[in-house]
């Protein structure tokens, strides 16, 4: 009988990305996934610290744990990810029925760890590496459109809100041979689409070879159809990098840029090195070099200090941008950070306020941007069925919109010419016009 895994995943696209890692390191030791919790031999949870309702939901999930522990003393119970860090202390004090806790760095200790007899106290590493790039490991992807690449690990970038720089350390970046060859392989086993994750992507940096030299190798693969990365840094836009978008077809006409804030006081409180000017002028280069491109964006409300008046440029900002779409988060003080120390933190009814407002200006932009669609013609990649009909295929947009349109003769994978129709909430709808093969 095989053992088997598993495994629960919070946290952004890096985590699932990481989770595949693990997911692999555990079937080369033979064992297998299930979906049944109860029924597994061990169960890891891959964790979160980035605000702090991440952090309660793995709390909460780690309190099943502990009854199916109860039941069934012989589960192995691992805690990965970013809350390793938060969670040593806690899990040598109050929490012996968590048996492993590893940090983003540690995971190829994983299988010698479950091999090893299990000795009475719980085994910690969140050691973080300055090297560890997990370059020669096979994630283990299963199937679908999308391929999640990791490109490089950490950030050194120390925004004062943010926790990453301290769960993650420092910025590391994979060879460019490792990530190509990583990118041929998710194409011969069927995926159509990658996306390239790092916590800041176009600061990637490898004996010489920038992000945007990185992204003209990975066009080139053959069968590749579509190529996305997140995130970048406002800072680290480099017009070579939009060049090099321009130029390809198969990088995708959309960029996902945070503007965190739109005051400039705000932005330099944050340690975010940029202007709400410079924000401003890149954007209108961004357009200039590729028009059409969906812009994205992540804004925090209620950051320490941040006046009615500081807030209300962040609204100015989205005037002018217009957005495709936002995350847009309530401040969460995070332990260690510096922005948590700051004495003049934001009422949270406040915040709760002014992400109100801002989600409701946000709907307002996606609609505009989305009905500036309608009656053209999209490239779209059919990706699944819709979730409201099962006559209708669901696809992205070249600029990442999805797109609800029939079915008709096309499969997922394929390309094709969708006219848009109609643009309501945020999705698109439209009729295929043609297929497209490329
Ligand atoms: N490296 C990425 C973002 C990582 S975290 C980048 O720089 O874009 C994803 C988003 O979570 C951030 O962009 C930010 O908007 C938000 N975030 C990070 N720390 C936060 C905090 N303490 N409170 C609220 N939102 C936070
Ligand atoms: Fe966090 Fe800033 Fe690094 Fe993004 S760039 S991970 S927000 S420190
Ligand atoms: Fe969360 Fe860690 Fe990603 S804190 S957002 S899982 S880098």
């Amino acid at each position: 009988m095989h053992k088997t895994y598993y495994i629960e995943t919070y946290g952004c696209q890096m985590n699932v990305a990481d989770s595949e890692l693990i997911a692999g390191l555990l079937q080369q030791e033979g064992y297998r996934e299930t979906g049944d919790i109860q029924a597994s031999d061990a169960i890891f949870v891959n964790t979160c610290s980035v605000r702090e309702h991440a952090e309660e939901r793995v709390h909460s999930r780690l309190g099943t744990f502990k009854s199916i522990k109860e039941n069934n003393p012989n589960v192995i119970i691992g805690v990965l990810g970013c809350m390793a860090q938060s969670l040593k202390h806690d899990l040598l004090e109050n929490k012996p029925y968590i048996d492993i806790v590893l940090g983003p760095d540690s995971y190829r200790r994983l299988p010698a760890l479950l091999n090893r007899q299990r000795k009475s106290a719980g085994i910690v590493d969140t050691h973080l590496s300055r090297f560890e790039v997990y370059d020669d490991l096979f994630p283990s992807r299963g199937e679908g459109i999308n391929a999640w690449v990791s490109i490089m690990r950490g950030c050194d970038k120390f925004c004062t809100f943010c926790i990453v720089p301290f769960t993650r350390g420092r910025e590391r970046s994979r060879s460019v041979d490792s990530i190509v060859a990583e990118v041929r392989q998710v194409v011969a086993d069927g995926f159509v689409e990658v996306t390239l994750l790092g916590q800041n992507v176009n600061s990637y940096s490898h004996e010489g070879y920038g992000f945007a030299r990185l992204l003209t190798a990975v066009a080139a693969v053959p069968g590749l159809k579509r190529i996305r990365y997140t995130s970048p840094h406002p800072q680290d836009m480099t017009e070579d990098l939009l060049y090099v978008m321009a130029e390809h077809d198969n990088i995708c006409n959309s960029i996902h840029l945070p503007l965190q804030a739109g005051a400039d006081r705000i932005l330099k409180r944050m340690n975010r090195t940029y202007t709400r000017e410079h924000f401003m002028n890149l954007v209108d280069r961004i357009r200039t070099i590729l028009p059409a491109v969906g812009l994205t964006t992540d804004i925090i409300v209620g950051f320490p200090g941040e006046t009615d008046r500081e807030f209300e440029q962040t609204l100015g900002v989205m005037e002018y941008v217009k957005f495709d779409s936002a995350f847009t988060f309530k401040y969460s003080p995070r332990k260690g950070t510096k922005a948590a120390e700051y004495q003049d933190q934001v009422h949270p009814q406040k915040s709760q306020d002014r992400l109100e407002q801002l989600i409701k200006l946000q709907k307002q932009h996606t609609l505009i941007r989305n009905r500036q669609v309608v009656g053209k013609v999209q490239t779209v990649l059919v990706e699944k069925e819709s979730k409201r009909s099962s006559a209708s295929w669901a696809g992205r947009t070249d600029s990442n919109k999805w797109v609800i349109f029939e079915k008709g003769a096309a499969r997922i994978k394929d390309f094709v010419s969708v006219e848009i129709r109609d643009a309501r909430g945020v999705s698109l709808h439209g009729n295929i016009i043609g297929e497209k093969r490329k």
